[in-house]
């Protein structure tokens, strides 16, 4: 039995990695620690609320006190640290936000591991999910980040996440705490709050509306399917060494004007719409300030050492990814409508 804190598992990744947990190991216990800001919605796990191996706690990892007292209270095995905020377009207008959760909240969950676990690690964990965008950006040519690329973080977000990454390094290597981070692509597929890219984009085609493309849409980024990157931490957690890093991506680099332009026509077929409509919505505005231009990942390591590959090809998790959206009309609406923010009062609060 094994007693594993998912933070961030309301949220759009951390949901499906509690989902995974809760259904493949039963002799785990999997305690949800999440804030539930604007992205953490618990009808992304209704499926899985009442499982007896999953319990749900709802606060701030920016408390320290509180997270102290919750790893004295449940004396955890392990970590896999997901919260954070997560929007860069939102770092841009607030970083000292991202500053507290990503970097704060970090350092706090470290620190109340260090207290729990008094030096002991063994079959203790710290897992910390961060992203390839502290790597900064590529230019157009071949070349992808590689586990040992310079950080060279640009935005708030991805500088606030470097920041937590070499928190997390500082406590292996100083306290010999065991320590994993995996460094992940940009996601896609269910549950994706809909101000990222393709969730936007599905929305606003089904509503009509214009789909805004930043700059000349040239910017390219590497889209892995939300479930192959739960499959990974699955296989990191299980498999890596102590220390290690792996980078996790979906060989699968698009720009943004082309993926767009795909999504249009597959949503004029599910929509049985005549083809070039959707795409009659995209409309070029202001771009994002300090817009890194390209992502790639090499996940060679991840594939070589614990035999992880990608399982979609984009195309089927693009198609999949909008058949989800168009049957969960009512989980759309409701997070674009803001009352999936009552579901926490309704399902737990009297428990
Ligand atoms: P998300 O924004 O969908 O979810 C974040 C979750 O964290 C939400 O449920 C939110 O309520 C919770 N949270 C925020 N602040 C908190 C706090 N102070 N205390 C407790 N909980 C808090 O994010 P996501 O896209 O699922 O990303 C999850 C993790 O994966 C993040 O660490 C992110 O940096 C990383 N990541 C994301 C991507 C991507 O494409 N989305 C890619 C690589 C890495
Ligand atoms: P996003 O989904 O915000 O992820 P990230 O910034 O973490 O890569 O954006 C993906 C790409 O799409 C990025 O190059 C910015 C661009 N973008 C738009 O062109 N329009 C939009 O409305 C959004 C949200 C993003």
């Amino acid at each position: 039995m094994k007693k594993i804190l998912i933070t961030g598992g309301a949220g759009f990744i951390g949901s499906h990695v509690v989902r995974r947990f809760v259904n493949t190991y039963s002799n785990y216990q999997i305690v949800n620690l999440d804030k539930l800001t604007y992205a953490g919605n618990l009808e992304n796990l209704r499926d899985v609320e009442q499982a007896p191996s999953y319990k749900f706690v709802k606060g701030d990892i920016v408390d320290a006190e509180f997270i102290n007292k919750l790893f004295t209270d449940e004396n955890f095995d392990a970590v896999i640290h997901l919260a954070a905020e997560s929007h860069v377009d939102r770092s841009i207008a607030n970083p000292i936000e991202f500053v507290m959760t990503n970097v704060v909240g970090t350092v706090n969950l470290l620190n109340a591991a260090r207290n729990s676990w008094k030096g002991d690690y063994d079959k203790k964990r710290f897992y910390h999910v961060s992203t390839d965008e502290v790597y900064g950006t590529l230019g157009e040519g071949t070349e992808m980040f590689t586990e040992q690329t310079a950080y060279d973080p640009h935005s708030p977000y991805s500088a606030s996440k470097a920041s937590s990454d070499h928190f997390v390094r500082a406590y292996h290597d100083t306290y010999g705490m065991d320590c994993v981070i995996s460094n992940c692509s940009n996601n896609y597929g269910s549950f994706h709050f809909p101000e990222k890219l393709i969730p936007l984009s599905i929305n606003n085609i089904k509503n009509n509306k214009p789909i805004p493309i930043y700059g000349k849409g040239e910017n390219i980024r590497d889209w892995l399917w939300v479930e192959d990157h739960a499959r990974a931490i699955d296989v990191i957690f299980h498999k890596a060494k102590t220390g290690s890093t792996y980078n996790i991506g979906g060989h699968n680099e698009w720009t943004n004007i082309d993926l767009i332009r795909t999504l249009c026509k597959v949503m004029d077929k599910k929509l049985g719409r005549p083809e070039g409509t959707s795409a009659q919505l995209i409309t070029f505005v202001t771009d994002r300030a300090g817009h890194d231009l390209r992502y790639a990942i090499d996940a060679t390591k991840l594939k070589n050492d614990l035999g992880w590959e990608p399982s979609l090809q984009f195309e089927e998790g693009l198609e999949k990814t909008v058949d989800w959206y168009l049957a969960n009309e009512e989980w759309l609406n409701n997070v674009t409508s803001g009352n999936y923010q009552h579901y926490y009062e309704d399902q737990y609060q009297n428990r």
